[in-house]
């Protein structure tokens, strides 16, 4: 896969993908991850942005350069960030990671001249927030995009079973030691009984949806297990911190 980022800020970019599973990808070859400036697409560097018609504060990006840097980009699917996008999801992110090309417009300032936003095929946001840019947002795409490459991360199991991948929260995880403090694991996952373990982590997933996301189990197909599951936790009552 070949990642163009398109930000008048390549120099924030150092660093974010020398660590984990997106130095792994592009150790392998997996992905390739070039910036274009957007400055060197301008007549001058002063030609990037400009006052928006009407009045009002902050800059627009003019249309030239945009238009010049997504041509340089060459073929590919194009992505805008913008607080005005549609939010960013897993799935989101695992329709991307089958894409040959992804181009991240980074957005800036008040945005971008209106007639150059149908040269999009994405704009997204990454949150109900606003940002100074769309450099960390595009930061986020590439992490959460890459990491699903096969052969990215050493366990590919360990991506499957990650919240979100199958619409709802994972369950809690512990390791050693035993008793911390006082606290010790569930014994169920000593057990060593894998459809005792299967299921309780299933109903541990279902508990943490409930408490912190339960907007998300409307969205997600459950079995007459999970069902089960939900009402037993119900009866448990409980709250979330
Ligand atoms: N630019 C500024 N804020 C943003 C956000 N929340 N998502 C994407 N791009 C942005």
């Amino acid at each position: 896969m070949k990642i163009t980022v398109i930000t008048l800020f390549p120099e924030m970019f150092r660093g974010v993908f020398e660590f984990g599973p997106v130095k792994i990808a592009r150790e392998k070859g997996l992905v390739d991850i070039n910036f274009l400036n957007l400055k060197d697409f301008a007549e001058t560097p002063k030609d990037v942005d400009d006052y928006p018609y009407g009045g009002g504060a902050g800059m627009v990006i003019k249309p030239e350069p945009i238009k010049k840097s997504l041509v340089a980009a060459g073929e590919g699917v194009r992505v805008l960030t913008t607080p005005k996008g549609r939010p960013f999801t897993q799935e989101i992110a695992n329709t991307l990671s089958k894409e040959d090309h992804l181009i991240i417009f980074c957005g800036r300032y008040k945005g971008i001249d209106e007639r150059v936003r149908d040269m999009f095929d994405y704009e997204i946001s990454i949150g109900d927030y606003v940002l100074s840019g769309g450099e960390i947002p595009a930061m986020v795409i590439v992490d959460s995009v890459v990491r699903l490459l096969p052969g990215a991360t050493s366990d590919v199991t360990s991506v499957l079973t990650d919240s979100y991948q199958s619409g709802i929260l994972s369950e809690p995880q512990y390791t050693r030691p035993r008793v911390f403090e006082g606290k010790e694991v569930p014994e169920v996952l000593l057990s060593g009984n894998h459809k005792a373990i299967e299921r309780f982590r299933r109903k541990e997933a279902l508990r943490t949806t409930l408490l912190k996301r339960p907007d998300l189990l409307f969205k997600v197909k459950l079995s007459n297990e999970d069902l089960r599951l939900i009402v037993e936790i119900l009866k448990e009552g409980g709250k979330d911190r």
